[in-house]
């Protein structure tokens, strides 16, 4: 859960007033909360109490009311962007009804429109339990099952009504445990399960003579984050890793290199087999013309290094895939970043780049953050915040497995 950004929709039932429990059930657990609430549901908890255990403000109506500090008309596309999951607890009929119509007259209904593919949607409907069993409260719940979403009926027990029976929304930790299960599952059918992925990581080494070399300062840390969580989501990783003391992640093939030339050889035997190249790998550039045998000895005042050029090993990859495969790379810059890396994006045919900010602090080489601008090849770009490698790692993911829903829909 932790990272995780999940957006609460609450409907105007009875239950609602238990959602500020379920919202720091979530906090606390590390994910990221924003709330929705419906006219009715505003009815029964208040803005307020959501807003303070959210630490966010609480979305309403689709437009901000005029004059307001920050006038966002684009909020409703946002939030759909930003949420990983949708949990719409309690459901009532009425809003059943209008999501499955799909309409679109508040923060909820837009969100439920403007949501990323393939994110979960629970709905917890919770009402009285003729109103749960009529046909057309039925008929919708069916409806939106078709669309993808998991409907979690209600439990039988006392009802606000007096009356006993079906209709009860499940308790806030009930929810929590199936929105866990959710994102677990949403990793079983990740678009990257079965896929073969192949990343470079860390940084290669060039000889300069026995003893010495030229490389840089790469931990191999996001090449690793990378492998692992691609792993994670049922791919089948390898990892082709230069000199760095990392441990291998789970169930990941791991080839170990020092310089680019092997690194190339070993890179170019996936070209055509892989579904997926990530070069994150900060690969030495130039490597010494002539490197000495054995050791220099220091004679000369002054000595000249003539150094040529490696062959790029993404570029070869981007040059060669077919429609199906899908190159991504990173484009480490100091200065003038954004420019840069979409000239990257292009002069390297990849899909994805992304632009990786250098300041040796928060983001680049050795430091456990990192603070990625995604640049896509159709023109979108995804500034993510400073985030752990790991996290980064995952949003980079998130945004692989859109490229391949977008192919799905538009092969
Ligand atoms: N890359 C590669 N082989 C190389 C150089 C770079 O595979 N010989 C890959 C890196 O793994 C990264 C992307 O290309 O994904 C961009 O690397 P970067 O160092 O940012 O840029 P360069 O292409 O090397 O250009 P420059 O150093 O001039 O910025």
């Amino acid at each position: 859960m932790r990272g995780k950004n999940i957006v609460i929709g609450i409907c105007g039932g009875i239950a609602a007033y238990k959602i500020p429990h379920l919202v720091r059930l979530l906090k606390k657990k590390g994910a990221h909360v924003r709330v929705a609430l419906t006219e009715g549901g505003a009815h029964f908890v208040s803005e307020l109490a959501l807003a303070t255990v959210s630490e966010e403000p609480v979305y309403g109506k689709i437009f901000p009311p005029m004059g307001t500090e920050r006038m966002d008309f684009t909020r409703h596309i946002s939030l759909g962007e930003w949420a990983d999951a949708l949990v719409i607890a309690p459901a009532t009929a009425n809003t059943l009804a209008r999501l499955s119509a799909g309409l679109c007259d508040d923060m909820l209904s837009a969100l439920f429109i403007t949501l990323r593919p393939g994110k979960p949607v629970l709905i917890f409907p919770a009402m009285d339990g003729q109103m749960f069993l009529s046909p057309s409260v039925q008929r919708n719940i069916a409806t939106l099952a078709t669309q993808g979403c998991s409907i979690i009926n209600p439990e039988s027990g006392e009802l606000a009504s007096g009356l006993c029976g079906v209709g009860r929304m499940p308790e806030p930790e009930a929810i929590l445990a199936a929105l866990e299960e959710a994102l677990h599952e949403n990793r079983e059918c990740s678009p990257l399960r079965g896929k073969r992925v192949v990343v470079t990581a860390g940084p290669t080494r060039e000889k300069i003579d026995g003893v010495r070399f030229i490389s840089n300062y790469s931990s191999g840390k996001m090449g690793f984050a990378l492998a692992r969580a691609a792993s994670k989501r049922g791919a089948l990783v390898t990892l082709i890793a230069g000199p760095v003391h990392l441990p291998t992640p789970p169930d990941v093939e791991r080839l170990d290199v020092e310089s680019t030339a092997e690194m190339n050889v070993i890179a170019e035997g996936f070209f055509k087999s892989c579904d997926l190249f990530i070069g994150a790998a900060a690969v030495s550039d130039y490597r010494p013309a002539m490197p000495y045998e054995g050791k220099m000895k220091k004679d000369d005042e002054i000595i000249e290094l003539t150094l040529v050029k490696n062959p790029d090993i993404l570029a070869g990859f981007g040059m060669q895939k077919n429609a199906s495969q899908i190159a991504v790379g990173f484009a480490l810059e100091t200065r003038t970043g954004l420019e840069s890396a979409r000239k990257k994006l292009v002069s390297k045919n990849l899909d994805l780049i992304a632009f990786n900010f250098f300041d040796r602090k928060t983001s680049g080489f050795e430091v456990d953050t990192n603070i990625l601008t995604l640049i896509g090849s159709d023109g979108a770009i995804t500034e993510l915040p400073q985030l752990t490698k790991d996290a980064a790692a995952e949003k980079l993911l998130d945004a692989v497995e859109l490229l391949y829903l977008k192919r799905t829909v538009n092969p």
